[in-house]
């Protein structure tokens, strides 16, 4: 794929896709951490140095979520992280923000609104069709170059990450070089043995990884935590009681339950599950077997558990860690996380943490530097440790194809 080196920005419009998608608290609406505004700030910086009229694309969480919101304050927090004025138009294709596009002079850089308020955006099509998009055909004729630089969303086929790519000359972003380079680089390196550990609430992205890394030999053992634990403990048979049960259906995941369960036959000892939970009665930690989970939810690993777990990760040589072990905003139920981070800290092998909100955890621990490589994407390096394809980078290599060819 192409990168900014190969395209002379000046004067010419830039529509990067970024990925600010970033905690919001649901109460007070205020975006908790910056973390993914900073890791895009020198990619933006560089584009507007080199006089690039730069257009910024992102998505903020999912529709009926509480965290999905306008781009108001991320415009705000952009611009300190940029230490450059980041402007913000309420919409994304309307009569407005086109001309908002148009009004821009080179250097200058504009955030258009949460792309996912379009209803097209989460269709999961190919480049192809997305080129047909509303959004395609109403911002492409007003645009020199399209740059991917959201790793982060790297994994969705959406429109924003796809669509651009055989309708305009498209380059990946310097976070996305970085990603790419990093992570690539550590799977034809993989040491042994090598430890999935897997947390946090995206489960079928959890579960697809840990079927593929047992089944490509990638990874020794994969460590469950998070809500994916949970279903894990309930397809080997516990009873976790309705309120965990119906939580994993609200979520969606009640499907997921077999495919654990045929998991855990496919691979014995492979898939390293808790023994003991932490639940939340009457708001305080309790530490139970997992014979004897009462009717109250799971908000971490257990401390029996973590022993085994820490154990495991010490003896590591390789060691990919994504997601948080439990409701770690809460200290109670920060053990299972904490204890995580630590071990990968004190182990001597090489590892890469992914997901925003381990990798504020473990920044917050102080560990930043004692992590190999922090990755921007969750999901994304997860499906890329998985062998997965990413959508959005095949798009951008065949876009290079296309338009190469062509000059
Ligand atoms: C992430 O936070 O993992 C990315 O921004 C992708 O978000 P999504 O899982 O809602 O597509």
């Amino acid at each position: 794929f192409n990168t900014i080196d190969d395209f002379d920005v000046n004067g010419k419009t830039v529509l990067m896709r970024i990925d600010i998608n970033s905690p919001v608290d649901p109460n007070s609406g205020i975006i908790l951490d910056d973390t993914r505004m900073k890791i895009h700030a020198e990619t933006i910086k560089e584009l507007s140095l080199k006089g690039a009229k730069t257009v910024l694309l992102a998505h903020q969480s999912r529709p009926g979520k509480n965290d999905f919101t306008t781009f108001k304050q991320h415009a705000e927090v952009l611009s300190k992280a940029v230490g450059m004025d980041v402007k913000y138009v309420d919409s994304i294709f309307s009569s407005t923000a086109k001309e908002a596009i148009l009004a821009l002079e080179p250097g200058q850089i504009l955030l258009l609104e949460n792309v996912r308020f379009y209803s097209e955006e989460q269709l999961k099509r190919s480049p192809e069709e997305e080129a047909t998009s509303v959004l395609v055909k109403s911002l492409s004729p007003l645009i020199d170059y399209f740059i991917n630089d959201a790793f982060a969303a790297a994994h969705r086929s959406q429109t924003s990450l796809v669509g651009f790519t055989t309708v305009v000359p498209s380059a990946a972003g310097r976070v996305m070089e970085k990603e790419l380079t990093v992570i690539g680089n550590a799977l034809e390196n993989v040491q042994h043995p090598c430890v999935f550990a897997l947390g946090g609430m995206k489960a079928d992205d959890s579960i697809m990884v840990t079927e593929n890394v047992l089944e490509n030999g990638t990874a020794d053992y994969v460590l469950v935590s998070g809500l994916v634990a949970n279903i894990f403990i309930w397809a080997a048979g516990y009873d976790i009681k309705s309120t965990n049960e119906n939580f994993i259906e609200a979520r969606g995941y009640l499907d997921m339950v077999d495919k654990c369960r045929d998991l855990i036959k496919r691979f014995p000892g492979k898939i390293i599950y808790p023994q003991d939970v932490a639940v939340s009665v009457l708001g305080d930690r309790a530490d139970v077997t997992i014979e004897n989970i009462p009717d109250a939810s799971i908000f971490d690993i257990g401390r029996q558990s973590l022993i085994e777990y820490s154990k495991i990760i010490r003896e590591a040589k390789t060691i990919f860690a994504n997601g948080p072990a439990g409701v770690f905003e809460d200290p109670k139920f920060a053990i299972g996380t904490e204890d995580i981070i630590n071990a990968i800290a004190s182990s001597e092998g090489f590892s890469i943490i992914g997901g925003g909100h381990i990798a504020a955890a473990c920044v917050n621990l102080g560990y930043g530097d004692k992590m190999d490589h922090i990755s921007s994407g969750g999901g994304a390096s997860i499906n890329m440790l998985a062998g997965k394809p990413l959508a959005a980078v095949q798009a951008l290599e065949a876009s290079a194809e296309l338009f190469n060819n062509k000059e």
